[in-house]
């Protein structure tokens, strides 16, 4: 009883830490994304300026170093913009909050595509799901586990992502065809990872399945319910 008592107490705490965790995430990427990376824009456009008109200035050596010196400065804004607005977008994308998780889903499904190598096709319903906050907040981190994962265990060539909504729940599926997760490692209370991805599940009162076999590739689905209308799959190769 007391063992009960104390693990429910632990999974208050853990789901506690979890929307704690989100909220400064979106916080910091906000505060990233509204002050540091407008800044840095207007201090891109004033070098531009400034490199516009040194080149009007008369012939000469001085001018030249002048030149160039501007000319590298605007190169470091715009890497360290770039930078910045990866930061953010690592912490929370714009367009999970923005957009809508289906488009955050196809988003993260072709950015993986182009950092990792992988390839990677999302099939998402045609129209976005009216799919709550936490709910789509853990789908979409279950989704970046599970890519972080591919690229980094499985060394597979191809993933499928697909999201789907159907008799009151939410459906993500992801499977690679990759080496597969050992039978140790599945059961390992240590492999965080696949542990933070069934709490997450087990919060919203969902489950998220993994089947695995050693050389024949993994597939990871989560079943949360929800309420609200479903949409028809789309589907686009990356
Ligand atoms: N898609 C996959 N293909 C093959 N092996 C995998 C896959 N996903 C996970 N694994 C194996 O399962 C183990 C546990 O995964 P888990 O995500 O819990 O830990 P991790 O990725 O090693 O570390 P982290 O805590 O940073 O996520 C991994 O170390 C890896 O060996
Ligand atoms: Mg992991």
């Amino acid at each position: 009883m007391e063992l009960r008592v104390s693990q429910e107490n632990l999974r208050a705490l853990a789901a506690r830490l979890l929307v704690v965790r989100e909220e400064e995430r979106t916080h910091l990427a906000r505060e990233i994304h509204d002050v540091l990376a407008q800044d840095l824009t207007r201090l891109k456009i004033d070098l531009v300026w400034l490199q516009h008109r040194v080149t009007k200035l008369g012939k000469g050596s001085a001018r030249g170093r002048l030149a160039a010196r501007v000319a590298e400065m605007n190169q470091m804004a715009a890497r360290v913009l770039h930078c910045v607005q990866r930061i953010a977008t690592g912490l929370r994308p714009v367009v999970l909050d923005s957009l809508g998780l289906c488009a955050a889903v196809e988003w993260q499904a072709r950015d993986f595509q182009d950092h990792s190598g992988v390839q990677c096709h999302a099939s998402v319903p045609a129209d976005e799901l009216t799919v709550g906050h936490d709910a789509a907040t853990a789908v979409f981190r279950i989704l970046q586990e599970c890519l972080t994962n591919v690229q980094r265990h499985a060394h597979a060539t191809n993933v499928e992502v697909s999201l789907r909504q159907e008799a009151g729940q939410l459906l993500l599926r992801v499977e690679d065809n990759g080496r597969g997760i050992r039978v140790k490692q599945l059961r390992d209370p240590r492999s965080i990872g696949l542990v933070g991805m069934r709490e997450r599940a087990l919060l919203l009162g969902g489950k998220l399945e993994i089947r695995s076999h050693p050389g024949a590739g993994t597939v990871i689905e989560m079943r949360v319910p929800v309420e609200g209308r479903s949409g028809g799959a789309k589907g686009r190769r990356r």
